[in-house]
């Protein structure tokens, strides 16, 4: 009982469209953990850091991550942060869901990031932030992957179809 595929990696990178677009052809549920939190708390995820702050936002995102887990052949997408903590790791490593990592360079996202206040964590120089997140998380992302896809100069419909096949040939 998992997820059939679960998308990973960095703000800006995509997986909420892509993996919405995945799930339609899958012919699957699609479940994004940041829109879970936010129907859970009722608000914004930017507000619930202002509110409440990180460490209870990440405490909600442990148990939504946990209970989406748990849920069978879905393609859920995670929030930056959501793989990273050693639970979620252990976690994520324990299931059987096909886990994509979106990979993107700083170019390509900082004009995706650069003016979006939904982003809780790059309120101050949104380029900094995001780059030194990238640069902690990415080996966590890289290890989790079964596969990693560069979004770079790829068209949404283009990624789609390389996840495809990759989940196809991953059978
Ligand atoms: C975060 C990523 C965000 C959201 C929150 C924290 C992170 O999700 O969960 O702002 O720690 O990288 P997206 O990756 O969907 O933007």
């Amino acid at each position: 009982m998992a997820p059939r595929v679960i998308l990973i990696g960095p703000m800006g990178s995509g997986k909420t469209t892509i993996g919405s677009l995945l799930a339609e052809k899958l012919g699957l549920a699609f479940r994004d953990t940041d829109h879970l939190i936010e129907e859970r708390e009722e608000k914004p995820v930017s507000q619930i850091f202002l509110d409440q702050g990180e460490d209870a936002f990440r405490a909600i995102e442990k148990r939504v991550l946990r209970d989406e887990l748990l849920k069978d052949g879905t393609v859920l997408s995670l929030g930056g942060g959501a793989p990273i903590s050693i639970d979620a790791q252990s976690a994520l490593r324990a299931i059987s869901s096909y886990i994509i990592f979106l990979d993107i360079s700083l170019s390509t996202v900082v004009p995706r990031i650069g003016f979006n206040r939904d982003r809780p964590l790059l309120l101050n120089n949104p380029r900094g932030q995001w780059q030194t997140l990238m640069e902690a998380r990415r080996p966590i992302y890289e290890a989790l992957a079964d596969v990693t896809i560069n979004v770079d100069d790829k068209s949404e419909e283009e990624i789609v179809t390389i996840a495809l096949s990759s989940l196809e040939e991953a059978r």
